[in-house]
């Protein structure tokens, strides 16, 4: 039986929803800003007890070594690094492996550097790799970082569903030279990763001391990354609150988070200013603010605030802390362009000439990238179909100043594009689910479908089965999606923040020669970029960087180590890395189409 059987077996007997990156548009989309990602709990008489978190509010605010301490005992025993300080290359190049052989016929599959040869990416293109902190940085505990919602998740029962946590998995914290050099070599010229807000601030708020070791680690791998010819580009927040915040007051779903993020992000950008040239705010505020309702996350929530409210509350509570943030960032001149990384698709009507299936599309658009989209690029304002269906005590309002922050508070789009799949009405009709707040799919009141409405074939080729609910490799839809995101969302520049695809099964893999031919990721990474230039080239979208998500294997959220998505591999044992197909088809592709 394998591990995701046993543990939906386990939640269904504990009466508790499974915790994985659920499809969006389904059932639980009540409690969350459509749960695309992740998921919502369902607590019944049978359920398992929330885990042990002390009452919000109920912990001092004690910044000192005892204070921190306590904080980790919330978390409880970590797992220490193998070694605690940064590993120098012992050479600062790295010989790539002699290329793959072709992986078919070419009347088949073209190799890369023969895929739309006439064809290049324009000058200044970012060919980049993306990771974030909680993911692969591991040493959790070093040198004076404090605990995050993550940290603490990980040990939750069924948070994690192969109990992988942050404590050490890719110890890119130590690693991150020999990480940058392999990745230099391959021709990657920008790196994507997160800054962890509790290495900077390890109670988080504002008024609590600076880890200078933090602020260290960061700045020397940002100037590590622009000697080996890698931009460093930098998130502020990718989903790994200070657990001090949850404690305190409820992390993102109470609106004390906005000042403390505007003053860490302005603390980084003081201290990066001039190094770091594309910054974002947050990595898919939609998502983390869909999982801050759901198990276990659900215990810490800010008073007032239930499981269905969060997920409004929070985006309310974040676009304001990116809104302050960019001001700040414009105020202080600082270097360099800002945004936020958007998610998920537009969809398209499952049924062709179903107008209620166009109206689903609308309401998936509105409620998934418009939700963060329409505030910065078109109106300032939450989309129309969001407003007209949540009351404001759901979906809080913006006032007339707000709204004037909001809009312009990004210098380009940036789109964490996976997959664009179809979407239907709910089977009893928009209208039926719109006025009955108790529909299983109000509030958005739409499906995604994951295979056609004729013969029922998929939208895609499947991944790995732990993202089946989610992900599929979508490559044909790429050009029209790209299209519909310039049209909605207009913008003079546009990156593929993330993309990727886990080997189906990779998993299970023993033998390196079989684990490094990773063919379904390798298609995918082929077939999207082929599309990125086309849309380049025929649609005049103005696509300058393409990150491939991801640079190495990585705790993958809920899934921890099982669901693979590195274009290398990670040895958990020795800690050794391993290119994979897929990574020297994206070095061969990018050598034959990047211009300097
Ligand atoms: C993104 C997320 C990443 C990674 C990836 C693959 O949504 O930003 O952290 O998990 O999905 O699932």
């Amino acid at each position: 039986m394998n591990l995701m059987i046993l543990l939906s077996l386990f939640l269904r007997i504990a009466g508790t929803a499974a915790v994985s990156r659920a499809s969006s548009g389904s059932a639980g989309s009540a409690s969350t800003l459509e749960p695309s990602s992740v998921v919502a709990t369902t607590q019944t008489s049978t359920s398992i007890p929330l885990p042990s978190f002390p009452p919000v509010g109920s912990t001092p605010r004690d910044f000192s070594k005892k204070g921190l301490e306590h904080l980790w005992n919330l978390v409880g025993p970590v797992q220490a690094p193998p070694f605690t300080t940064t590993r120098i290359p012992t050479s600062t190049t790295v010989a790539l492996p002699s290329p793959p052989p072709p992986l078919y016929p070419s009347f088949y599959a073209p190799a890369p550097k023969d895929i739309l040869p006439e064809l290049k990416f324009p000058s200044g293109f970012k060919f980049g790799v993306a990771t974030a902190a909680y993911q692969v940085e591991g040493a959790v505990k070093d040198e004076g970082k404090g605990p995050t919602v993550w940290d603490w998740n990980s040990r939750q029962p069924g948070g994690v569903l192969d109990n992988t946590t942050g404590d050490v998995v890719d110890l890119q914290y130590f690693l991150y030279k020999e990480d940058v050099v392999r990745v230099a070599a391959l021709g990657v010229n920008a790196h994507s990763f997160s800054i962890s807000w509790a290495r900077i601030f390890p109670f988080g708020t504002a008024d609590s001391p600076v880890n200078q070791a933090g602020l260290k680690h960061y700045s020397d791998l940002i100037d590590y990354h622009i000697q080996h010819g890698v931009a460093p580009v930098a998130t502020l927040f990718h989903w790994d609150t200070p657990l001090a915040l949850s404690a305190y007051y409820g992390g993102f779903t109470s609106p004390q988070a906005v000042n403390d993020f505007i003053h860490y992000a302005k603390t980084v950008f003081a201290a990066y200013n001039g190094r770091v040239k594309t910054w974002y705010t947050f990595n898919e505020p939609r998502v983390f603010c869909g999982q801050t309702a759901g198990f276990p996350f659900n215990v810490s929530l800010a008073p007032g605030v239930n499981s269905s409210t969060a997920p409004y509350q929070c985006a309310y509570n974040v676009l304001k802390a990116h809104a302050g943030a960019v001001k700040a960032f414009r105020q202080m001149k600082i270097q360099g362009e800002i945004a936020l990384k958007n998610d998920d698709f537009i969809g398209i009507p499952w049924r062709s000439n179903n107008s209620e299936d166009s109206l689903a599309v609308e309401r998936h658009a509105a409620f998934q990238l418009g939700s963060f989209s329409d505030p910065l690029y078109t109106t300032g304002d939450w989309p129309k179909i969001m407003t007209d269906t949540l009351p404001p005590d759901f979906l809080p309002r913006f006032t007339e100043q707000e709204k004037k922050d909001n809009l312009g508070s990004a210098d380009f789009f940036a789109i964490d594009s996976y997959r664009e799949q179809f979407v239907a009405a709910p089977p009893d009709g928009i209208e039926a689910c719109v006025s009955n707040s108790s529909h299983p799919l109000w509030p958005a009141c739409n499906t995604v479908e994951l295979f056609d409405s004729n013969a029922g074939w998929a939208a895609g080729v499947s991944p790995d089965p732990l993202s089946e609910t989610w992900l599929q490799a979508t490559p044909n839809t790429l050009r029209s999606f790209l299209k519909g995101l310039q049209t909605r969302w207009p913008t003079k520049k546009m990156y593929i923040s993330e993309f990727g695809f886990d080997e189906p099964f990779e998993n299970l893999r023993t033998e390196m020669f079989q684990i490094t031919e990773d063919v379904a990721r390798t298609n995918y990474y082929m077939t999207y970029l082929g599309q990125i230039l086309l849309s380049i080239h025929e649609d005049g979208v103005p696509i300058m960087g393409a990150f491939a998500w991801a640079m190495i294997d990585n705790a993958e959220w809920n899934s921890g180590l099982s669901a693979k998505f590195g274009i290398q591999h990670v040895n958990y044992t020795t800690l050794e890395r391993t290119y994979k197909r897929s990574a020297l088809s994206l070095s061969e592709f990018f050598r034959a189409h990047l211009q300097n």
